[in-house]
């Protein structure tokens, strides 16, 4: 059962995030309820963690429900051990159902009077957005990015203004409704209630940038291990997201393929020498290449340096391209200034960081989760990103994200038309 940002905000207790991976699955658990900043809000204090090679999940989609249980409930369980409690219920990330972004425009008749909730409430409502969605999908997000009241652009809170008509700006995220089944029947089976879906590159960013980043507009580029996805923020807001079934994994995969070794000791090499830039040193140094069919020795060839960085970083500018081309169009290549933040496991390639800040024409840092109290050393890798911004996620972060149900399917009325217009409007 989905709940909303709003009772998350305000539920004390325990809070527990699950990142299902392609490659690992994690678990933070944190209390919220025992300390409150100066403004109130709810400040976590991490109590339990657990952390496993995932099992069933392939490019971020389960995709075999025992498997995926299986790793599931070993990691809540070890976390559940550490902190010393049981939990009910998890804000849980998607990352398949080959999820859409889009911003629409919705327009409501205010007739002069003041601006109530519930005006926002009727502008924001399922109802108005049924339209917005195909039969086969279900919204995962709906934000709205900006109010306009009698054409008067960059409105925050319209609440109590005057006007005649109000209209906005509405991020949806939407994914196909089967894969999203197939994650929840996973939590499920393990007896844990669903508190909410997070779109993994909208947890990834909430769990590495910083409040200024989002603020001047940022694009942030998660790469995880079957998947790499991007979220990008203008103006405090989520105003897009994107995804492709490309991660790690394909690197190993290359470079177990390339150069005939075992996986295990592709994915050695891959963390120990492998860099996305070549070098001139790279023809001087050689690796071991442990034949194939020899997991245990790791006797076998060598070859030079030079040749690993052959099947790398090809692979990780594909990976790049790819990613500029679908940014360039969305028309949000440009929106979010030059600022670029990578994070995932997958970022930790050495040379990652330039090749993307050549291809993307932006500026980059690495992400690495923030910091949050009793965080342990295991979760400060740019691993845990996701997991950590889920947390952010359940304690508020999104707190005035209204809570989107499902089957709705009334006709849009007042729809001032399929987006662009953000994009007109702003730039
Ligand atoms: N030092 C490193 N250099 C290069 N790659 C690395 C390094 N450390 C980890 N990786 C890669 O990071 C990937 C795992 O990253 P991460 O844990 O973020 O993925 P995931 O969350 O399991 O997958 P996804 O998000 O796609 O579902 C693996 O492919 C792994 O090989
Ligand atoms: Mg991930």
């Amino acid at each position: 059962m989905k709940t909303s940002a709003n009772q998350l905000k305000s539920r004390k207790g325990l809070i527990a995030a699950l990142d299902v991976g392609t490659t690992k699955i994690c678990t933070l658990i944190a209390r919220s309820d025992v300390e409150r900043g100066l403004s109130g809000e709810v400040q976590p204090r991490i109590v339990g963690v657990g952390h496993q090679v995932s099992g069933g999940v392939r490019n971020g989609a389960v995709i075999d429900l025992d498997a995926a249980e299986q790793s599931i409930r070993a990691v809540v369980e070890a976390a559940e051990q550490m902190a010393g409690e049981n939990i009910g219920s998890v804000v849980v990330n998607l990352s398949g159902g080959r999820q859409q972004s889009r911003l629409i425009a919705y327009e409501v008749s205010i007739a002069g009077h003041e601006i109530s909730d519930a005006d926002i409430r009727r502008v924001l409502d399922p109802v108005s957005l049924a339209g917005e969605v195909a039969e086969d999908r279900e919204f995962i997000h709906t934000i709205p990015v900006g109010y306009t009241v009698d054409g008067n652009r960059g409105v925050v809170d319209p609440k109590g203004m005057f006007g005649e008509r109000l209209s906005v700006n509405t991020h949806i995220i939407t994914a196909l409704r089967g894969p999203l089944r197939n994650l929840e029947t996973a939590v499920s089976k393990c007896h844990l209630g669903l508190e909410d879906v997070v779109v993994s590159p909208y947890a990834s960013a909430l769990g590495c940038l910083s409040d200024d980043e989002k603020k001047m507009g940022v694009t942030c580029i998660d790469m995880g291990g079957g998947t790499t996805s991007v979220a990008v923020f203008f103006d405090g807001e989520l105003v897009h997201t994107d995804s492709i079934r490309v991660g790690g994994v394909n690197v190993t995969n290359d470079i177990s393929r390339g150069l005939v070794t075992p996986l295990v000791h592709a994915e050695r090499m891959k963390t120990l020498y492998a860099n996305a830039l070549p070098s001139e040193k790279d023809d001087l140094q050689v690796i071991q290449v442990p034949a194939m069919g020899d997991n245990e020795t790791g006797d076998g060839n060598t070859v030079p340096r030079s040749m690993l960085v052959g099947i790398v970083r090809p692979r990780i500018e594909e990976i790049f391209e790819l990613l500029r081309d679908r940014l360039r169009e969305s028309g949000f290549d440009k929106v979010a200034g030059r600022g670029l933040v990578l994070t995932g496991g997958a970022s930790q390639l050495a040379g990652a960081p330039e090749v993307a800040a050549r291809i993307l024409d932006k500026q980059v840092r690495r992400g690495r989760p923030i910091t949050m109290d009793g965080m342990p050393e295991a979760a400060a890798g740019p691993t845990f990103a996701t997991c950590v911004g889920l947390l952010r996620y359940a304690c508020g972060h999104r707190a005035d994200e209204p809570d989107h149900g499902l089957g709705v399917t009334a006709e849009p009325e007042g729809r001032m038309g399929r987006i662009g217009q953000w994009l007109r409007e702003n730039f």
